[in-house]
C-alpha cells in the first residue's frame, strides 16, 4: 500500500505534490519521490529513501530549476518488491527519462515482463516491479508520428493525449496483479493518466486545475469535489478536464464530481474513527493481496522458496522454532501446528524473549520462523539471530519490506497487509497466519506428508479466507450491542481447545491492550484446575466453538462456567451452533471454515469486541496507553 498524488493546472507544482504526500505518508513511509516537467520540457524525477522530510530537502535544492513545473507527480512508498532506497522509490522512468509513472499494488507478473524488456534491449535501474511499465509504455509509444493536418495546437494535444492513452492500454491487459497508476509524458505538458484496477484512485477537481490522488485526504487542502475511478476505468486528466476511459478505450459518459465534507483526519482514515476499525475493514483486501501469485490450481507456490538453503531446510529439517513477540506469537502458535499437522514437522512455538536466554538446543539444519509485523521488535531479532548463529536457516515472515529481521533471515516471506498505523496489530496477524498456512502446505507438498489432491483441496480452502473474512465482518453490529455490557464489566476469560485456545489468547491480548480491561485466556479443560474460583454470577466468558473434534468437550467447560453463574458468549461456526447454543447466553455464528484455518475468521469478532468495547470506554484506540507499535528494546 502506497500513496499516489499528482497535479496538473496553474500552480506550482512541487508545494502541491510535497503537501499531498505528507498527507499520504501514513500509506508508506520508507522512501518518496516526485516527478515533474521542468520548463524546458524535461521531466525531472527527484525521489529518495526516508520520510516525505527528506525528499523536501533535497527538492528544495532544485527549487530554481523544478519552480516552474506546472505538471508532476508524487509517490509514497510501503515496499513490496525491492528493498526500501533511493533507486527503488517511486516515480520510476524509462532510459530517457521521457515517461514517468508512480504505482500502487503488485505487479505479479513482473518478473517475465522483466526478462522480456531486457531481452528487447531495456535497462533497469531499480529492482521494484513496477519499474516495468514505464518501459512498457515507452516501448508501446513507438516513434513520433506527427499528426495528418494538424494544424492547430489544440489537435495536437488531443492528439498526444490519446497517443499516451493508446500506449496506456495496449499494455494493461499484459499486467497481472492489481495497481492504480499515474503516468506523465515529457510530449503532453498538460496531461497525467490515471488508472485504477484494485487499488483505490481518485481526481480531484477545482476550476482550471486537476488533482490525482490514492484517497482523498491529499486532496483536502485543495478541493472537496472528487472523482472516484472505479476497477477498470482510466482517465484522461487535464487542467480543465478529465475524460474517463474503460481499459479497452471506450469512452465512459462524464461523472459529475461529489463533494466530500470529512475533516482531514477522517480521510486520511478512508472515514473510519480509528485506524484500527479501518484495519479491521481492509482484512479481506489484505488477505488477498498476500495470497497473490502463491496458490496455484495444484497448491502453494512460494517463489521465495522454490531453491536455496531455506528450500531445503523445509524439506529436510527435523525441527522448526517459529519465534514472535505479541500478537504475532499467537499467528506463530497456529503456524507451529499447522507445520506439525500437515508437514509432520516437529515445530514449537516460543516467545523472542524466552527464547534467547534458555540455551536453546539447536540442530543445523533446523528451520526458525521469526515471526513479525514491523521486522524490528528486538527480541524477535535476537531470537533469530541466536537461532541462525547456532545452525539454523532462518525464514522471516514480515510485513516491513527490508526490515532487519527480514534481511537477517536467509529468506523473507512477506504478507502484505501494507502499513498498520494502529498499535493494536489486526490486519497483519491474519495474513500472518495466512501466510504460515500457506508455508505449512509448501512444507507437506515437499515432504510428501500429503496426497496431492489433498494439497490442491487445502489451497483452494486458503484461497477461500478473504471471502471469509468479509462474511465475519457482518457480525459487527451484534458485536456492538455486546460490547456495551462488556464495557460495563471488570474481568473477561476468554476460552477454547487446541487452535481456539490460541484465538483466545489473542482475543483477550486485544481486550486488554486497548480497553484496560483485565481479560485472561485459558485452554477450556484447563479451568477446573484453578481459574474456576473467579467465577461468579456475571463473570463475563468468551467461549470459542470453530474446532469441531473439541467442541463438545469445550461446551461441557462452558457448562461448568454456566453453573457458577458466568455469563458465556460463544463465537461458533455454522456447523458448531447447535453444541454452542444450549451452554452460551449469546452466540456470535460465523460462516464455516476448516478448523485448521478458522483462526483467521474467528479473529474478527474479537477484534471488533474489543474495538467497540474501548470505543465505549472512550480509551485512546490507536494509541493505547503505555504500548508502542514497534518495540525496539529489549
Ligand atoms: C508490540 C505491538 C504488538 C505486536 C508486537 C510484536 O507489542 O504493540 O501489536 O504484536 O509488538 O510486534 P511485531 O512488529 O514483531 O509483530
Amino acid at each position: 500500500m502506497c500513496g499516489i498524488v499528482g497535479y496538473v493546472g496553474q500552480r506550482r507544482a512541487l508545494p502541491v505534490l510535497l503537501e499531498g504526500l505528507k498527507r499520504l505518508e501514513y500509506r508508506g513511509y520508507d522512501s518518496a519521490g516526485v516527478a515533474v516537467r521542468a520548463e524546458n520540457g524535461t521531466v525531472v524525477v527527484e525521489k529518495r529513501a526516508g520520510r516525505v522530510r527528506v525528499l523536501e530537502q533535497a527538492v528544495q535544492l532544485q527549487s530554481g530549476r523544478l519552480s516552474g513545473a506546472r505538471i508532476g507527480i508524487g509517490h509514497t512508498r510501503w515496499a513490496t518488491h525491492g528493498c526500501p532506497s533511493d533507486v527503488n522509490a517511486h516515480p520510476h522512468a524509462d532510459e530517457a527519462c521521457r515517461i514517468a509513472v508512480v504505482h500502487n499494488g503488485i505487479i505479479e507478473n513482473h518478473g517475465r515482463l522483466r526478462a522480456e524488456l531486457i531481452r528487447r534491449g531495456h535497462t533497469f535501474a531499480s529492482q521494484t516491479d513496477s519499474e516495468v511499465v514505464a518501459h512498457l509504455i515507452e516501448e508501446g509509444l513507438g516513434p513520433e508520428v506527427p499528426a495528418v493536418g494538424a494544424a492547430v495546437a489544440e489537435d495536437m494535444t488531443l492528439h498526444t493525449g490519446r497517443r499516451l492513452s493508446r500506449a496506456v492500454q495496449a499494455v494493461l491487459p499484459r499486467l497481472h496483479g492489481s495497481f492504480a497508476l499515474v503516468i506523465m509524458w515529457d510530449a503532453a505538458p498538460e496531461l497525467l493518466i490515471g488508472v485504477r484496477y484494485q487499488t483505490p484512485l481518485v481526481i480531484g477537481a477545482s476550476g482550471g486545475e486537476r488533482f490525482l490522488a490514492s484517497d482523498i485526504s491529499a486532496l483536502l487542502p485543495f478541493t472537496r469535489d472528487v472523482i472516484v475511478l472505479r476497477d477498470g476505468e482510466m482517465a484522461e486528466v487535464r487542467p480543465d478536464s478529465q475524460c474517463l476511459f474503460t481499459f479497452d478505450g471506450a469512452l465512459l459518459p462524464d461523472r459529475p464530481p461529489r463533494h466530500v465534507s470529512w475533516d482531514a483526519a477522517a480521510a486520511e482514515r478512508g472515514g473510519f474513527a480509528h485506524f484500527m476499525l479501518k484495519e479491521i475493514h481492509e482484512q479481506p483486501e489484505a488477505l488477498a493481496q498476500t495470497l497473490r501469485g502463491r496458490l496455484g490450481p495444484d497448491g502453494p507456490v512460494l517463489a521465495e522458496l522454490a531453491t536455496g538453503s531455506a528450500a531445503a531446510a523445509l524439506a529436510e529439517a527435523r525441527r522448526a522454532v517459529l519465534v514472535a513477540c505479541g500478537t504475532a506469537h499467537h499467528a506463530a502458535v497456529i503456524g507451529r501446528a499447522l507445520l506439525e499437522a500437515w508437514a509432520h514437522l516437529p515445530a514449537e512455538a516460543d516467545l523472542g524473549s524466552e527464547f534467547r536466554y534458555r540455551d536453546p538446543l539447536i540442530t543445523p539444519g533446523d528451520l526458525v520462523v521469526a515471526v513479525s509485523q514491523s521486522g524490528e521488535t528486538a527480541d524477535t531479532l535476537a531470537a533469530l539471530r541466536e537461532a541462525m548463529r547456532r545452525g539454523a536457516i532462518g525464514l522471516a515472515v514480515a510485513n516491513a519490506v527490508g526490515s532487519t529481521i527480514a534481511r537477517q533471515a536467509d529468506v523473507a516471506l512477506y504478507t502484505m497487509a501494507g502499513p498498520e498505523i494502529s498499535v493494536c496489530s489486526t490486519k497483519a496477524y491474519t495474513t500472518q497466519i495466512e501466510v504460515l498456512s500457506v508455508l505449512a502446505l509448501q512444507a507437506a507438498a515437499v515432504r510428501c506428508t500429503m496426497p496431492a489432491a489433498e494439497i490442491a483441496r487445502w489451497a483452494a480452502e486458503i484461497a477461500r479466507l478473504p471471502g471469509l473474512a468479509r462474511e465475519a465482518l457482518a457480525l459487527e453490529p451484534e458485536v456492538r450491542a455486546l460490547a456495551a455490557w462488556l464495557a460495563a464489566q471488570q474481568h473477561c476469560f476468554f476460552i477454547g481447545r487446541g487452535l481456539d485456545w490460541a484465538s483466545a489468547m489473542e482475543g483477550q491480548l486485544k481486550l486488554k491492550e486497548i480497553t484496560y480491561l483485565h481479560a485472561e485466556a485459558y485452554a477450556a479443560g484447563e479451568l477446573k484446575h484453578g481459574p474456576l474460583a473467579l467465577v461468579t454470577e456475571g463473570t463475563p466468558v468468551i467461549a470459542l466453538f470453530t474446532q469441531a473434534a473439541l467442541a463438545e468437550k469445550t461446551a461441557s467447560n462452558v457448562a461448568e462456567v454456566r453453573a457458577r453463574g458466568g455469563r458465556v458468549v460463544g463465537v461458533c461456526t455454522h456447523a458448531l451452533r447447535e453444541t454452542a447454543d444450549p451452554v452460551c447466553q449469546d452466540l456470535l455464528v460465523l460462516p464455516d471454515v476448516p478448523a485448521p484455518l478458522a483462526p483467521v475468521v474467528a479473529a474478527i469478532p474479537l477484534q471488533l469486541l474489543a474495538y467497540h468495547t474501548a470505543v465505549a470506554l472512550g480509551t485512546d484506540v490507536d494509541k493505547p496507553r503505555n504500548l508502542a507499535k514497534s518495540v525496539t528494546v529489549e
